[in-house]
């Protein structure tokens, strides 16, 4: 689904030096792996997640993304992003302004005017499959990390996109919360079949991956990791719902 080929990337430091971060990585990662990057801080991470995430352009290489080459001129990035990438933070990034429920279907309502039905349905089925149902009626700021974590991974997850990349998405968090959004990534890469890859410092979390790649400043081999079938939640067609995007929607939880 992913190849890396021949990726350089650089930045040029406060003094105008160039500081090779990604040189020469080469890199496939198959449909419905779990991939864990690790390295230490300032090797790479998430400058090799925002790449597969299409946020920053190779200085030279190819990126191939489910059969399309990513470098290639006018390519839709945003849409691409929107339909078929999510993404997870360390600060999980919720909208104060918006409850859990609400925060998760944002992306939904990102290029339409209306909720779907669909789209209903299956963040409902993402609440529960989180666990985090009895606090969908609540606000950021009435959420524990772990809830809060939660909640940002549902909103990645609502496009049903076929690549989760989530940096460090544990680093606020304490051991068991930790270990909480781990086991999740785990059934999340099992039961709806996304590939995921995890940036993390954590030796525990990284564990939980199918291939671990350690980024040490230098060229470096990725893994290979299984073919799996794809996700059963795949397709169907919504009903128009809703006049107004959150009319009717926060009643719901
Ligand atoms: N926009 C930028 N401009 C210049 N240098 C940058 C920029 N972004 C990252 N860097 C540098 O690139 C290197 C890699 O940064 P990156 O954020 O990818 O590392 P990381 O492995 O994610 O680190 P951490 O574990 O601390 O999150 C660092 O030396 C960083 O200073
Ligand atoms: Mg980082």
């Amino acid at each position: 689904m992913i190849q890396l080929t021949n990726i350089q990337k650089s930045y040029q430091d406060g003094e105008g030096q160039l500081n090779h971060v990604l040189r020469d990585v080469n890199l496939n990662i198959d449909k419905g792996t779990f991939i864990a990057v690790k390295g230490p801080s300032g090797s790479g991470k998430t400058t090799l997640l925002s790449l597969l995430g299409t946020l920053l352009q190779p200085d030279s290489g190819s990126y191939r993304f489910n059969g399309m080459e990513m470098t290639a001129p006018g390519i839709n990035y945003a849409d691409i992003r929107h339909k078929q990438i999510g993404f997870i933070f360390q600060d999980h990034r919720l909208l104060p302004q918006y409850t859990a429920w609400e925060n998760i279907l944002l992306p939904a309502l990102a290029y339409r005017s209306q909720v779907r039905k669909e789209d209903i349905e299956y963040a409902r089925l993402l609440l529960e499959l989180t666990r985090i149902t009895p606090v969908a009626k609540q606000y950021p700021h009435q959420l524990s990390g772990g809830e809060s974590g939660r909640t940002a991974i549902c909103r990645a997850l609502i496009m049903k996109p076929l690549l989760l990349l989530a940096d460090e998405p544990t680093g606020q968090l304490d051991a068991e919360n930790a270990k909480n959004i781990g086991s999740l990534l785990v059934d999340i890469n099992k039961t709806l079949h996304t590939t995921i890859v995890l940036a993390t410092h954590s030796n525990d979390l990284a564990s939980l991956a199918h291939t671990i790649i350690e980024l040490r400043n230098s060229p470096f081999e990725g893994g290979q990791g299984d073919v799996r079938n794809p996700s059963p939640f795949e397709g169907g067609q919504g009903d128009v719902r809703n006049p107004s995007p959150f009319e009717g929607v926060r009643e719901m939880y």
